[in-house]
């Protein structure tokens, strides 16, 4: 099985270089900031959301918006301007306690729900496998939907076992579309992989500039999990907005220290799910697919590891 995962692994390294893997979902965006870098000009531009094909072969956009902390009247609004803006990937998690803010936006949004790619997650609380039956019927009632893209178990804690069973059996059933896990270090995956009947298609964790996973990156590249990417700006911490290293090579290509950021993170194959309360921002973040980083600044940027959370509290 190991080395069937590492064949298919390779298989996405090469898709990864050679772009073949990614499909191109074409998107207009609204109305764009003036900033100095990685503003948008004040007419419609039309962009392109590249998707990463998951094992089981559902895509999933490379670039979606986060919700946490986006609640109520504030989390309806931002998730109605980031699918009007081009989202179609949100991500959001039942302990946000946003569900119905984030249903709430979609409905207002006006879009089909089956252009978007919705995710939620799994709580610790509602581990084990009829907990988990529970829970997941309770996150679509209060989204507002009947059906997943993508479920995760948000944290390996609890009856893994039990729930991730039942995953299997919602997504047999045709009510996820995709399973996966969130802040699994690799032996946890592979503990899960033991019994697994279906391989989990992400593993969603914290991965930035000053924590870049050297050693779940390596690993999840050469599997069937397809790494995603959850504060991706490290949610601010570091000062990571001001950082002089990732405005230099922003300067150069015309873009701001988030665009550097979440280029870095596409060109790294993972996939980003950034955060916004602002307009302006979610426009900005989303126009990082028409410009390269070298790799004199991908190096760059390797040397900004501190190799270790930014959120300790979390342990
Ligand atoms: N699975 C897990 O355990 C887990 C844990 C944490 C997060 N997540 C997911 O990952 C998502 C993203 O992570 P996060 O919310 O922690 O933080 P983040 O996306 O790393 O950062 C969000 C912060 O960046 C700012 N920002 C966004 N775009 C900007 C721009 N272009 N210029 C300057 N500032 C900008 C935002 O401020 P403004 O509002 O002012 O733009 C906000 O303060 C979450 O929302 C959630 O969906 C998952």
């Amino acid at each position: 099985m190991k080395m069937e995962n590492q064949l298919k692994g390779i298989k996405r390294r090469e898709f990864l270089k050679g772009s073949s893997k990614f499909a191109a979902a074409t998107i207009f965006m609204g109305l764009g900031s003036s900033k100095l870098f990685g503003g948008v000009s004040a007419t419609q531009k039309k962009i392109s959301i590249p998707t990463v094909t998951l094992n089981n072969g559902v895509l999933m956009p490379m670039l979606g918006f986060g919700t946490n902390t986006l609640k109520d009247s504030l989390g309806v609004r931002c998730v109605s301007e980031a699918i009007s803006v081009g989202y179609r990937l949100i991500d959001t998690a039942h302990i946000y306690g946003n569900e119905e803010a984030v249903g709430e936006g979609i409905k207002q949004s006006g879009i089909d729900r089956k252009e978007l790619f919705l995710t939620s997650k799994l709580w610790v609380d509602d581990s084990g496998y009829e907990n988990t039956k529970k829970a997941f019927e309770t996150s679509i009632k209060k989204l507002g939907v009947d059906y997943l893209d993508l479920y995760l178990i948000h944290r390996p804690r609890g009856d893994v076992k039990g729930s991730w069973q039942a995953m299997e059996e919602l997504s047999k059933a045709g009510k996820i579309r995709a399973i996966g896990v969130s802040n699994f270090e690799p032996e946890q995956l592979e503990e899960l992989m033991g019994y697994a009947k279906i391989v989990p298609v992400i593993n969603q964790i914290e991965t930035h500039v000053f924590f870049q996973e050297n050693i779940s990156y390596p690993f999840l590249k050469s599997s069937e999990t397809q790494m995603e990417a959850w504060s991706p700006f490290a949610a601010g911490r570091n000062e990571i907005f001001t950082n002089q290293t990732l405005a230099a090579i922003g300067k150069k290509h015309q873009k701001s220290i988030a665009q550097v950021c979440l280029r870095w993170h596409y060109q790294r194959g993972i996939v980003a799910i950034p955060r916004s309360s602002q307009k302006a921002h979610m426009i900005e973040n989303l126009n990082i697919f028409d410009f390269e980083l070298v790799e004199s600044d991908m190096q760059t940027i390797a040397t900004l590891d501190l190799n270790t959370t930014q959120f300790p509290e979390w342990g």
